[in-house]
């Protein structure tokens, strides 16, 4: 009963019931209620008839320049098998919609909402319920495979157990998001702690880390994260540190909206001098919005920022709501707080997610992480394809 009723509401959703004309858009009327308008430049720029695109790939042949000031349809018919028919003036072109393709690029406020990802924001308490999958399941299948990515984009991270402790296997993992890139530690960088591999980086020596984003440095910080415990401490000091980034700024948003929109819209410098070998900095702003507001993406690294450079009445709010954040994440009932185990890998989005780790004795040198990333493009479209690939099975 329920299933029937969900596919008359999808089928309504698809079939148009009326269509109106005024001087410059289409209206849609929906069998479900909701109403579309269409322009006519939007309509003409997004025909994808073989002379104007091709729709298989996304392709677009036809120029947006060439759209008419005055352009209007000369005529419109409709049929909910055929679809939308409009013949254009003035040069007589023929466009050719499908109502659900309409309906899925409808930009209503509603519809526009509906398309919005909202991400599952976390704390501590996570750790009663951790996004954990069996490696087997995720690489046996593309069900284990979606779930993977699924909890990557809703809450950022994923843990997987059962991936053998041995060389190659976080390659393995990695490549079934998509290809390697090499980051300025290398392809694969081994995090061991010892004292001759403390000279190379912070990540290998035995310091405490705050959380923070990885690269912040970098105008585009490497996006999905891998690391892959080979070995653990055995005195229980090294413990990974993990943050939701969005659920911090969300609380900071509430706390203190006029700092939260300081923090998003002056820049942070952060820069990374090393060995004479590299001099990076980029300025960016801690919080990236989208237009409508909603948190895009986060980039916090207290070892790497750089001397505040913003004009001089703002030097002092910044501080305020800069010192308000930073405490926010050095509150550790927003910390998932853990020890990784041989066997054990978690990839993160570091877009959103900040990862730490308490201090490690460096008399202990057994603790032996390895670390890659992934671009995250290969995130959204292995989702799509893979949500895509499910739906028509
Ligand atoms: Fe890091």
């Amino acid at each position: 009963m329920v299933q029937n009723l969900t596919m008359r509401n999808q089928s309504e959703r698809y079939q148009i019931s009326e269509v109106q004309q005024d001087s410059r858009k289409l209206v849609l009327n929906w069998a479900d209620g909701h109403q579309s308008r269409f322009h006519y430049i939007w309509l003409r720029d997004n025909c994808y008839c073989s002379e104007c695109g091709d729709p298989r790939h996304g392709e677009k042949h036809f120029h947006v320049i060439n759209v008419p000031e005055d352009i209007k349809p000369l005529s419109v018919d409709w049929d909910n098998d055929q679809g939308l028919k409009i013949i254009w003036s003035p040069d007589g072109h023929r466009s050719v919609y499908e109502p659900q393709w309409l309906r899925l690029h409808c930009y209503s406020t509603t519809e526009r909402e509906n398309r919005l990802h909202t991400p599952i924001l976390w704390d501590r308490e996570i750790a009663t319920n951790l996004p954990l999958l069996a490696y087997e399941e995720v690489k046996s299948g593309d069900i284990g495979k979606l779930q993977m990515l699924e909890s990557l984009r809703d809450y950022g991270i994923c843990f997987l157990k059962n991936v053998p402790p041995r060389l190659g296997e976080l390659e393995s993992v990695a490549q079934l998001l998509g290809p390697i890139v090499e980051s300025n530690y290398g392809r694969v960088f081994d995090i061991v702690i010892t004292p001759e591999e403390s000279r190379t980086s912070v990540a290998n020596s035995g310091r405490r880390l705050m959380p923070h984003t990885d690269d912040a440095y970098q105008d585009a910080p490497p996006g999905i994260i891998f690391f892959h415990c080979l070995i653990a401490s055995n005195d229980g000091s090294g413990q990974s540190i993990f943050v939701d980034g969005f659920e911090l700024l969300q609380r900071l948003r509430q706390e203190d909206p006029e700092g939260f929109k300081l923090l998003s819209k002056y820049e942070l410098c952060f820069r990374k001098r090393y060995d004479a070998r590299i001099d990076m900095q980029t300025c960016e702003p801690i919080i990236h919005l989208d237009s409508r507001g909603n948190l895009k993406r986060v980039r916090i690294s207290n070892l790497f920022a750089a001397p505040l450079d913003m004009p001089e009445e703002v030097i002092e709010p910044f501080y305020a709501a800069y010192r308000k954040l930073m405490r926010l994440y050095a509150d550790n009932r927003y910390w998932l707080q853990l020890q990784l185990q041989p066997g054990e890998l978690v990839v993160f989005d570091n877009y959103r997610i900040l990862h730490g780790r308490t201090e490690i004795e460096m008399t202990n040198q057994c603790r032996h992480l390895r670390h890659c990333c992934v671009d995250r493009d290969y995130l959204h479209s292995q989702l799509r394809l893979l949500t895509h690939r499910l739906e028509r099975t």
